[in-house]
């Protein structure tokens, strides 16, 4: 049997009294899509949180290779592996790709008083790093990013997280601001990152793309996993009628 990378066993977490997640339990595999569905307030972002260090479930464990862990900070998650990529990406759009890429951790040359940044290996590392996604389109290093596209911004922050050590990478709703050809290049860069190895928790609303890469699915309604299978096991019409806490999805858009 493969050992987990991330587990969250039994983890609740409550905001002033508020039950955002309950009684939740989630095992991530290396070389796996997990894919992470629910509507609206179902508790996704806050289940991510727990994973990345940034909030701590009030009850249940957390567990990173079969060891209970307690992450203080999301520095402490990202020591691990644990790479996040948030919705908006986190990227400066006032700043060139290169830049971006290593944001303060960039690759030096000299020694002591002598030591500088080495801006040519830093735009080599960046461009190839993020060519090696697949992107097809020629990218300059020194590019800013606030002229590229939002697939294009997805890629640069998924081979940044991976040149940075993820072993588990979060990505929150990576397609969700995206037109349909965009998306599919997403989707493409997230089974090219699966292909090395790395563990992936896809957060989507979106049943189809969800349907094409991921290997294990949980559904959550109202901070509850109302389901949890693997690829093959439901239907389109299953998926969206569990996203939809039980209404028939289907039947109420064809009644239009
Ligand atoms: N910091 C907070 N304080 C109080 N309540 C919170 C906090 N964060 C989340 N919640 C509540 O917890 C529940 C789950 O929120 P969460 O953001 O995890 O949902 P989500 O599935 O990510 O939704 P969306 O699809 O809209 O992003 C919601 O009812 C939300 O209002
Ligand atoms: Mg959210």
């Amino acid at each position: 049997m493969t050992t987990p990378l991330i587990s969250l066993k039994n983890v609740t977490k409550s905001y002033s009294g508020m039950i955002a997640l309950s009684g939740i339990n989630i095992d991530t595999y290396p070389g796996e899509i997990h894919c992470l569905l629910g509507d609206n307030g179902a508790g996704k972002s806050t289940l991510i949180k727990i994973m990345s260090g940034v909030v701590q479930p009030t009850s249940g464990e957390v567990y990173w290779k079969d060891k209970s862990v307690h992450f203080k900070s999301p520095k402490e998650a990202q020591d691990l592996g644990i790479g996040t990529v948030h919705q908006d990406v986190g990227l400066i759009p006032m700043m060139s790709v290169a830049r971006n890429f290593f944001l303060a951790n960039e690759p030096t040359k000299g020694w002591g008083p002598f030591r500088r940044i080495d801006h040519s290996k830093a735009r080599e590392i960046s461009i190839s790093r993020i060519k090696s996604m697949g992107v097809s389109r020629e990218i300059a290093a020194d590019q800013l990013v606030g002229t590229m596209s939002g697939g294009e911004r997805q890629a640069i922050a998924i081979s940044r997280a991976v040149y940075f050590g993820a072993r588990f990478l979060i990505l929150d709703e990576p397609t969700a601001a995206l037109g349909v050809k965009e998306s599919s290049v997403v989707i493409d860069l997230v089974k090219q990152t699966k292909s090395t190895g790395t563990g992936i928790l896809l957060i989507t609303h979106n049943a189809t793309h969800a349907l094409s890469v991921g290997d294990r699915f949980t559904v959550l309604t109202q901070g509850q996993v109302v389901d949890q299978f693997k690829r093959g096991e439901r239907t389109r019409e299953q998926l969206l009628d569990l996203m939809s806490g039980g209404v028939k999805v289907e039947s109420v858009l064809n009644g239009r």
